[in-house]
């Protein structure tokens, strides 16, 4: 090809990159987690790199001045309201309906206050003329939001961090598994060992939460997104069912397969690095140095290991202690009492580095999705233990992949953690097992983030995605799973069993009224002829 054809083919295709078919799109992700933000964050900033405009409401802006076409609003103060340091003391004493309740308090109050916030209010101001043709919305208790698809006419992707919650499955019509175990809205613990009884409390607390969501949580949010929006807003379950996607954080190996609508879309591990920063010198020494071998322990970004009991720490730091190994542990205070010459505290770790060095033999964590995800990507065994949200279900599937092992956090013993590291540590087995996981979660058709950016693109194009809409969320809750037909099928036997047993009653007294009737007579009869 002659080069002036090349340089007017390259030129075509970057223009059709970068100013040719550029959408706007605004981004609305409130919840104050990091581990929540990373996954937002790597999409929007992907889309923008393609030529879209974005308009980012975030507690966690890049704050990157380079970046054109990109304005953040940023939510930090969000963090302030945050606390979950209680969720360890309240692990298995109160249902996951009551939690939920905890979450609806502080998402009003993350509503309104975002709602007040001057940027935002300007962009939503009814004669702001402001235009998008794509909201992305972070899908987890901010159902108010999907009144901006009302308001700017524009479709919406949401946009979960980790699996969905059953009151969203509820209103884009995926079907309900109370005690399936991809379903981390439950309180079973123990995956494997599940009796009659606790699926049919599962499906007690399903439906309850599900019709608690429906009838108090939506109205609350209906009311503050009217209030805010001063226009008439349809019902947000109505909203929520023309949902054009959902890109959920999940992938095929490392979560529980589960039946799922074409308009949900998994987007999994996108956020490992590539590239990850070298450690510092001094921790590149010692790591390089340990070379029995080293364990590494973080409970993660919203669970801080300075929120464990005193007694449970000093469960940590008696196993440890007898340990050969040495112990990089996350540790947020200054000091940590009674600390063993082989355990190094650091209050911020460089995570994918360490989790990337040869030496480390076991990752000890909350069970959060990144940290598996980045566990994985690194094969590196696990021990969880798991706090709250879906913890619980990503240490089940390591434990249940066989590389992985799971202790109760509000009952940690020694003897339990270090029969649990010098298994993994020991076994070669867990490594192996994470090696060949690791394969399988590698061989994809498409990367992830490149299939989430086709989508986003798809509905921008299409306007909206109604080819991948399902009649399901248009039924009512009895004819989604036929309970109506069930209940019918139920009645029509129980009537038939009722009618049948009463017939049956009837046929025997009126047997036993005649033959009563003929005895007495015959007996009458003997009396005469005596
Ligand atoms: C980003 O900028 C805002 C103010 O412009 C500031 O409050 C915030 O701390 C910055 N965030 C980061 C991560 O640098
Ligand atoms: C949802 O989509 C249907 C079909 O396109 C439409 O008739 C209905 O008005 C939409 N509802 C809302 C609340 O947008
Ligand atoms: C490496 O470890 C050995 C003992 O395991 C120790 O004697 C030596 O001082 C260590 N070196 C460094 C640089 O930490």
């Amino acid at each position: 090809m002659p080069l002036h054809l090349i340089v007017l083919v390259l030129t075509l295709i970057a223009s059709d990159l970068h100013c040719g078919n550029g959408a706007r799109i605004l981004g609305v992700f409130p919840m104050p987690s990091i581990s929540h933000q990373v996954i937002f964050r790597k999409l929007t900033l992907e889309l923008n790199k393609r030529g879209h405009e974005l308009v980012v409401l975030t507690p966690d802006p890049v704050n990157d001045t380079t970046l054109k076409n990109y304005k953040e609003i940023d939510l930090h103060f969000l963090y302030d309201s945050l606390d979950l340091g209680s969720h360890i003391d309240i692990r298995g004493k109160i249902d996951f309906v009551d939690i939920f309740k905890y979450y609806e308090a502080l998402s009003c109050f993350h509503t309104n206050e975002v709602f007040n916030h001057p940027e935002f209010r300007k962009l939503y101001a009814p004669n702001s003329g402001e235009n998008f043709d794509l909201i992305l919305l972070e899908t987890f208790v901010y159902p108010a939001f999907l009144s901006l698809a009302e308001r700017f006419k524009a479709p919406i992707i949401g946009i979960a961090s980790a699996g969905l919650q059953m009151s969203v499955q509820y209103d884009i019509g995926n079907p309900i598994l109370p005690s399936h175990p991809s379903n981390w809205n439950k309180d079973m613990r123990d995956f494997g060992a599940w009796v009659p009884w606790e699926r049919l409390d599962n499906f007690i607390k399903a439906w309850r939460h599900i019709y608690y969501y429906r009838t108090e949580f939506l109205p609350k949010h209906q009311a503050i997104a009217e209030k805010h929006m001063g226009i008439e807003i349809p019902h947000l379950g109505d909203i929520h069912k023309n949902i054009s996607l959902i890109f959920v954080n999940q992938q095929g190996p490392i979560s529980f397969a589960r039946p799922n609508l074409p308009n949900i879309i998994e987007i999994g591990g996108f956020h490992v690095s590539e590239s990850i920063k070298p450690l510092s010198m001094d921790l590149q020494k010692i790591l390089d140095n340990a070379t029995q071998g080293f364990i590494y322990m973080s409970l993660g970004s919203n669970v801080k290991s300075n929120m464990l009991k005193e007694e449970t720490r000093n469960e940590f730091i008696a196993a440890f202690s007898e340990l050969p190994y040495k112990v990089i542990w996350k540790f947020e205070d200054e000091v940590l009492p009674k600390k063993p010459d082989n355990v190094i505290a650091m209050k911020w770790v460089p995570q994918q580095a360490i989790l990337a060095h040869p030496n480390l033999k076991v990752f000890i964590y909350q069970g959060g999705l990144q940290s598996t995800e980045e566990a994985v990507s690194h094969a590196v065994p696990l021990i969880g233990l798991p706090v709250f949200g879906d913890q619980d279900m990503n240490v089940d599937k390591m434990v249940s992949l066989g590389v992985a092992k799971k202790l109760e956090i509000t009952a940690v013993k020694r003897d339990d953690l270090l029969e649990a590291i010098r298994t993994i540590a020991l076994d070669k087995g867990y490594k192996q097992r994470m090696l060949t996981l690791r394969s399988l979660l590698n061989e994809k058709l498409r990367d992830s983030l490149e299939n989430a950016i086709w989508w986003t693109e798809h509905v921008i194009r299409h306007r909206g995605a109604p080819h991948l809409h399902s009649s399901t969320s248009d039924e009512p809750w009895y004819q989604r799973q036929d309970m109506d037909i069930v209940a019918f099928i139920s009645a029509i036997f129980v009537i038939t069993l009722i009618s049948s047993l009463v017939i049956l009653y009837k046929s025997l007294i009126y047997c036993l009224n005649a033959l009563t009737r003929n005895f007495t007579r015959s007996v009458g009869k003997d009396k005469k002829g005596n």
